[in-house]
C-alpha cells in the first residue's frame, strides 16, 4: 500500500516510534502512533535514515478487467469485426456458420481445416471478419455477466417458414442489452413455406423495423443451405463495420477473451482466444483467468502455426498451468514474473472463493434438513 502508520514506519526502520514522531514534529508534522503517513512523509523520514525506499510493485489482482485500457486515438487503426450469430433452435445457426466457412475460407488453405475452433475468419472485399461460434446463449450469457463484451455486431437467424420463436427474442434482448448492432437474417428462403413478410411484422413488434419500412434494421434474405444472399450479409456486416469503425492498437500487449479451453492428452491445456487489442505473441507471459503461462504454440482458425495474432484474430494457443474458462480475460504483461505473480494468487483466490462457496452450500444443506 501507499501509506504507513508512524508505528508501522519504525518497524521496518528499527526505530522507536517516539523517535519518528520526534523526528516528525521537527519537520512541522504532528504525529501521532497510529498517524496514517503518505509516500512522500515515509521517503523524507527514511532518507533522514539514510534508507531507500523501495516502491512495491502495484499489481491488481483481483481484475483482470483494469488491464482492459482505452488507448489513444492516433494510436488505433481499423480492425476485422466480431460478429456472433444467435437466433432460435434449427433456425439454421450452425449451417449458416459452416457454409460460410465453406464458401470463403480459401481453398489454399482448406488443408488445414481439420479441427473446428470456436472462431473464423473469412475475407470479403479484401476485408476481413470474424465469427465467432457461441457455445449457446448460457455460455453468451455468463459472458455478459461477468461483462466481457467480446462481440460486436449479432447476426439473427430467423427460419423464414418458422417466424420469431423464444429463443429468438432471447437473442435480440441480449444484442440490445449489450447494445450490439443486430443483422437480421432471414434463413430458409428456399423452402416452399417461407414467409419473410411475417419475420418482419413479428420482428417490428420488437423493434427491429426493416429499412424498407422506415427503419433502422437490416434484414437479409439467405439460404444458409444453398448459399443464396450469403455475400449479400457479409457486405452489410461490413458496411455495419465501416460505419461504427471498430478500432485497436496493434501495438500493445494483447488482451482479450477466452472463447473456448480444454485439456488436450498430448498438448496440454489448450485454449481459443480472441485477440480483443494489441498482439499476441509466441513466448508472451500471460495470464488468462486464473491461469498462466508462456505463449507456447499459436495455430491460428485454419489449422496453421502462426508467431503472432493481431485484434480480432481468434487463435488457438498452448503453454498455460491449468484450462482456463470460455468468457475468462487475459492479458500479457512485460515479464514472466509479473505474469507468474498475478496468475498464483488469481488462482489461490479462485480456490478460496471455491472453499468458501462450498462451506456455505454444504451449511445451507444443513439447514434445509433441519
Ligand atoms: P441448434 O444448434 O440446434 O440451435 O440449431 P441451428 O440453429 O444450428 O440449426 P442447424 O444449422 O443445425 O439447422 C437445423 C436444420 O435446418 C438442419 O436440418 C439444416 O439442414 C436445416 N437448414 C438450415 N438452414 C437451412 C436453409 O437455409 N434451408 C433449408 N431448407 N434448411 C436449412
Ligand atoms: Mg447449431
Amino acid at each position: 500500500s501507499d501509506s504507513l502508520t508512524v508505528a508501522e514506519l519504525a518497524k521496518k526502520l528499527n526505530r522507536e516510534p517516539s523517535e519518528i514522531i520526534k523526528k516528525l514534529f521537527m519537520l512541522g508534522v504532528m504525529a501521532t502512533i497510529n498517524q496514517d503517513l503518505d509516500k512522500d512523509a515515509i521517503e523524507l523520514i527514511a532518507t533522514d535514515y539514510g534508507v531507500e525506499v523501495e516502491e512495491e510493485i502495484k499489481i491488481d489482482t483481483t481484475d483482470l478487467e483494469v488491464y482492459f485500457t482505452e488507448d489513444d486515438e492516433a494510436s488505433m487503426i481499423e480492425r476485422p469485426s466480431v460478429v456472433t450469430i444467435m437466433g432460435h433452435v434449427d433456425h439454421g445457426k450452425t449451417t449458416l456458420l459452416d457454409s460460410i466457412r465453406n464458401t470463403k475460407v480459401t481453398a489454399g488453405e482448406a488443408g488445414g481445416i481439420t479441427q473446428h475452433i470456436g472462431a473464423y475468419q473469412v475475407e470479403e472485399n479484401g476485408k476481413k471478419i470474424t465469427f465467432l461460434d457461441t457455445p449457446g446463449h448460457a455460455a453468451f450469457t455468463t459472458m455478459r455477466a461477468r461483462g466481457a463484451k467480446i462481440t460486436d455486431i449479432t447476426i439473427l437467424v430467423v427460419a423464414a417458414d418458422d417466424g420469431v420463436k423464444p429463443q429468438t427474442v432471447e437473442a435480440l434482448n441480449h444484442a440490445k442489452a449489450a447494445n450490439v448492432p443486430i443483422i437480421v437474417a432471414v434463413n430458409k428462403m428456399d423452402k416452399p413455406t417461407a414467409n419473410p413478410d411475417r419475420v418482419m411484422q413479428e420482428l417490428t413488434e420488437y423493434g427491429l423495423v426493416p429499412e424498407a419500412w422506415g427503419g433502422e434494421t437490416v434484414f437479409v434474405p439467405i439460404s444458409a443451405l444453398t448459399g443464396e444472399g450469403l455475400d449479400n450479409l457479409l457486405e452489410m456486416i461490413l458496411l455495419v463495420g465501416e460505419v461504427e469503425e471498430y478500432k485497436a492498437n496493434p501495438n500493445r500487449n494483447a488482451i482479450g477473451t477466452v472463447i473456448e479451453a480444454q485439456l488436450d492428452k498430448g498438448r496440454g491445456s489448450v485454449a481459443t482466444l480472441l485477440v480483443q487489442n494489441g498482439t499476441l505473441k509466441i513466448g508472451d507471459p500471460i495470464v488468462v483467468g486464473n491461469t498462466f503461462g508462456r505463449v507456447r504454440a499459436m495455430v491460428s482458425d485454419v489449422g496453421r502455426r502462426v508467431k503472432e495474432a493481431g485484434p480480432s484474430a481468434p487463435v488457438e494457443i498452448t503453454g498455460l498451468n491449468d484450462v482456463p474458462q470460455a468468457g475468462d480475460r487475459f492479458v500479457v504483461f512485460d515479464d514472466e514474473k509479473t505474469a507468474r505473480q498475478v496468475g498464483e494468487i488469481r488462482s489461490q483466490q479462485a480456490v478460496q472463493a471455491q472453499r468458501s462457496e462450498k462451506a456455505r452450500v454444504s451449511l445451507d444443506t444443513l439447514f434445509e434438513h433441519m
